[in-house]
């Protein structure tokens, strides 16, 4: 079982998504095993918390810089012996410290079909608006590898949603979720875990 750490900032709905993955078997190659916010009020803590998985908050506040940030992240999840990230509405881009640390084991669930409506200020609600007025017909939801480039790693999994004609932001962003983020994410999930103790079990 490939140990993962969920990354959180919000309402966690993407991370109550995998919690139900992983208790119907969609999710069977891995467990999950932490979740840390980096906001001290995510509801996704309380998420965590119902789940019985263990949570932690690190705030970026309290250190003096990106670096060291990110430096006592990446000494959270290997003490918890943290093997395989995933980014679910985490809203802070991440610096080459952890993506070093952590090479071809980190994905993102991002709300638009990267290359669209993607990188640095494309996040949360703001990706929908920006999706309504520019008139597309069809958005979704990406899952991709982590690299330094803001949502520019490769492409794991996409899904299409239609945009209908009286959507807000906010209607968009709840279908997108519903019949893209909360389907992709546990589904790349798992076949990244699967990946992961193949190669572990080649290294044994
Ligand atoms: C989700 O829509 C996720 O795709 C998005 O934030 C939301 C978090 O919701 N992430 C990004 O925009 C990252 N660039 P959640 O906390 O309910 O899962």
């Amino acid at each position: 079982m490939i140990k993962i750490a969920v990354l959180v900032s919000g309402g966690g709905t993407n991370l109550q998504a995998l919690i139900d993955a992983e208790r119907q078997g969609v999710i069977r190659s891995g467990t999950l095993s932490l979740v840390v916010s980096n906001n001290a009020n995510a509801y996704a803590v309380e998420r965590a918390k119902a789940a019985g998985i263990e949570s932690r908050v690190l705030l970026k506040r309290d250190f003096p810089s990106q670096e060291a940030f990110e430096d006592a992240l990446i000494n959270t999840l290997k003490e918890k012996g943290i093997e395989f990230v995933v980014l679910a509405g985490f809203m802070s881009i991440l610096g080459k410290r952890f993506i070093d640390a952590y090479e071809g084991r980190i994905i993102n669930v991002h709300p638009a079909l990267i290359p669209s409506f993607c990188g640095k200020g494309y996040y949360g609600l703001r990706v929908h608006e920006e999706a309504l007025k520019k008139g597309v017909k069809v958005t979704g939801a990406t899952v991709h590898y982590v690299n330094e480039i803001a949502d520019g790693g490769e492409i794991i999994a996409q899904k299409a949603v239609r945009v209908l004609k009286n959507d807000t932001p906010e209607t968009l962003q709840k279908r997108v979720m519903r019949q893209a983020e909360w389907i992709i994410l546990p589904r790349a999930t798992e076949m990244v875990c699967k990946k992961l103790s193949k190669t572990k079990g080649e290294n044994v």
